[in-house]
């Protein structure tokens, strides 16, 4: 299948590691002009190092962190000077840390707010005149499952993620009619640092080690396994990409089964 993506103009915030750098490296091998960006500058310059190493193509790397609005507002005046438009913003950063409800603070549930759902809030709205520019505009949120089926020990991304959920399908209905897609991928269990780090987390609640988590979390998916970022990426894509052309305000699930409902 054509994806159509040859060219297009794409911004994948939270890009050097992880998902984001999944998704990044698969634009980048669809033929996009690529944005990245991560606070670290370090790590986020080699990211544009390997991905054009990869695939010859344009990828710009835009270090700052995305929770503060500057940083966002340097990003889009950066596009709008070299492109004039913007095709496809993938908003994403890290996630709150795990923990119980009362172990937080109102500062940590404030930073939460701001990393997980604020973000993507000013992101959105600093690429909508670019997007406006675009023939094929689209947004894609990354959540995670948990908007769908809570994960234990995480509140303050259970909670905030289905903020983020809702901002885009509000989003999806109010700007349909100028044919901006807005969508949400919802990541299960993928290896990622992040995973990584919040498996370690259960090591030392129950005494156990990375294997045994590891073996129990992967026993709680249908497909018994973790999922792969290339798996996540090819799904943010194709749904970021004018081949879902007739998709918008959808919440998808990329979780090998992992969320229990129907609907
Ligand atoms: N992996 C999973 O299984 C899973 C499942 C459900 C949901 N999610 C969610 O999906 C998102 C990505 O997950 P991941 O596993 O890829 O996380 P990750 O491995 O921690 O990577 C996060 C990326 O975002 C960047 N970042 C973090 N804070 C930022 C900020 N304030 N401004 C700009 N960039 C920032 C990081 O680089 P710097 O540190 O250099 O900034 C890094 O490139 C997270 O929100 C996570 O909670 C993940």
């Amino acid at each position: 299948m054509d994806l159509k993506l040859t060219k297009k103009i794409v911004l994948v915030s939270g890009a050097s590691k992880g998902l984001g750098y999944a998704a990044a490296m698969q634009f980048a091998k669809e033929g996009t002009i690529l944005f990245i960006n991560s606070r670290d500058d370090i790590k986020l310059e080699k990211a544009a190092r390997l991905i054009r190493e990869a695939t010859k193509t344009e990828v710009i790397p835009m270090a700052g962190d995305i929770t503060l609005p500057g940083t966002v507002s340097a990003i889009m005046e950066e596009i709008r000077k070299r492109f004039g438009k913007l095709d496809i913003l993938v908003c994403n950063a890290g996630g709150p840390p795990s923990g119980s409800f009362e172990s937080f603070t109102d500062e940590q549930w404030t930073s939460a707010i701001n990393l997980s759902f604020m973000s993507q809030v000013r992101l959105i709205r600093e690429a909508l005149p670019l997007l406006r520019k675009s023939d094929t505009p689209s947004v894609v949120t990354l959540t995670s499952v948990s908007v769908k089926q809570p994960i234990e020990n995480l509140i303050l991304s259970n909670s905030v993620r289905a903020a983020t959920a809702a901002l885009t399908k509000t989003l999806a209905i109010e700007l349909g009619g100028e044919n901006i897609r807005f969508n949400s991928i919802m990541p299960g269990w993928t290896k990622t640092e992040r995973v990584q780090e919040l498996l370690g987390h259960r090591v030392q609640q129950n005494n156990s080690s990375l294997e045994e988590e590891l073996r129990k979390q992967s026993a709680a998916i249908p497909l018994k396994r973790l999922g792969e970022p290339e798996e996540f990426a090819n799904a943010l894509v194709f749904l970021a990409s004018p081949a879902a052309s007739y998709i918008t305000g959808l919440m998808l699930t990329v979780d090998g089964g992992f969320y229990r409902g129907t609907a």
